[in-house]
């Protein structure tokens, strides 16, 4: 049997971790996929960097391109980020090759998504990226297939790991914004450039990324109005608390009569709600839907492990082939969203 060749482009926090599961769960994985994945090629900056595991065995490319251009492997796992540069270079490379591609980018999806999506049906290769949203919670895959038989009225949550870290520890602990972000970055949660994180735009790239699942419409992160928590004070955590509130960053796309709304910005939730008990790390996403009505997913958002858990199993589907369609459905058949003008909202 065919082993699948995969190439890792980034052995940080997440290609360190997907790379060490990978070997960890070599032969739980081959007999669930019914053929080996094996990792035959690895880039990143620094070849000299101790990450931890052992690289002895895989070819080694300084230029990520090269790699995603290489014969030695069948699929790209894109774990560099950023929305240009040498990530989307090596995506679009793999994929004119018809190599299949599995992403944790969400600034690349979220800007370049359906382009690449497009792309990858021209080649038939794969395009997956349940890791983009909300870490280790299968949302991606609950929105473009478990949700399959449902209109989706709505979609909303917390979205960004390090976020709700900060403001849970400035909350609980009376610790600092910069302390709780040094923290954050520290332990793997934070984005390279952590202004997306607390400015609000990694937020607002999965929930763009989110929303085309859910809505069957084209990827529009332009349409987002984007506020972050930079200037959430103790003073403001603390008023909240007094009138029986938490801050919360959150996510929100809903279908109005006017269009699709999709925002992000902190918000006062009631501390009795079920939203206000996520704390630390994690994420929460609700989805209300017509049959389904409402389920909420809640679970990791950032971290090594986590992410790793969600980019393994779509290299999974990648070896059983069936990774299906990126946004469940054609391409040409996702519909260009109508922007429904900006509400005034109580509560999220
Ligand atoms: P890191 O910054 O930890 O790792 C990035 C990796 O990419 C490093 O190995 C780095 O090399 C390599 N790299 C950076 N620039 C280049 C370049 N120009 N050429 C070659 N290699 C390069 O990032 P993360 O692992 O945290 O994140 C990776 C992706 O996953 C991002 O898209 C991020 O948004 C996404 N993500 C991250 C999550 C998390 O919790 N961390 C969760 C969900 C998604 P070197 O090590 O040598 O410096
Ligand atoms: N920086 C991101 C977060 C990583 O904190 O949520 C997970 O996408």
């Amino acid at each position: 049997i065919r082993p699948l060749r995969v190439g890792i482009a980034g052995l940080g926090t997440v290609g360190a971790s997907v790379a060490g599961i990978l070997k960890r769960q070599e032969n739980a994985l081959a007999a669930r996929c019914g053929r080996p994945i094996r990792v035959t090629a690895v880039s990143a900056r620094d070849r000299n960097r101790d990450r931890g595991i052992d690289l002895s065995g895989f070819a080694w490319f300084d230029d990520p391109v090269a790699l995603a251009a290489s014969s030695e492997i069948d699929c790209l796992v894109e774990l560099i980020g950023g929305s240009d540069g040498p990530a989307k270079q090596a995506v679009e490379t793999a994929l004119f090759a018809g190599k299949h591609v599995v992403t944790a980018n969400k600034a690349l999806l979220a800007a370049h998504g359906i382009a690449l999506a497009e792309l990858a049906e021209s080649k038939g290769a794969a395009l997956a990226f349940e890791a983009s949203s909300a870490g280790g919670i299968p949302v991606v895959k609950t929105l473009r297939e478990a949700l399959s038989g449902n209109n989706v009225s709505r979609l909303y949550g917390i979205l960004n790991g390090t976020c709700n870290y900060i403001l849970s520890r400035m909350e609980l602990e009376g610790l600092t914004f910069e302390a709780c972000l040094k923290d954050a970055q520290r332990l793997g949660y934070a984005e390279a450039d952590p202004t997306f994180d607390v400015e609000g735009f990694d937020t607002a790239h999965k929930l763009a990324i989110l929303t085309s699942l859910a809505f069957g419409t084209r990827i529009d992160a332009e349409a987002i109005h984007v506020e972050g928590i930079s200037s959430i004070t103790p003073l403001d955590l603390k008023m909240a608390d007094e009138l029986g509130y938490r801050i919360k960053l959150l996510g929100v796309a809903e279908r109005t009569k006017t269009g699709i709304e999709q925002r992000v910005h902190p918000t006062m939730v009631p501390k009795s709600s079920a939203i206000a008990q996520v704390m630390g790390v994690t994420n929460a996403v609700t989805i209300d839907a017509d049959a389904v009505r409402e389920i909420t997913l809640v679970g990791p958002g950032a971290g090594g492990g986590p992410t790793a858990s969600a980019v393994i199993a779509d290299i999974a589907d990648v070896a059983r082939g069936t990774a299906g369609q990126p946004f469940g459905m054609p391409v040409a058949r996702l519909e260009q969203p109508t922007r429904a003008p900006m509400q005034r909202h109580e509560g999220g």
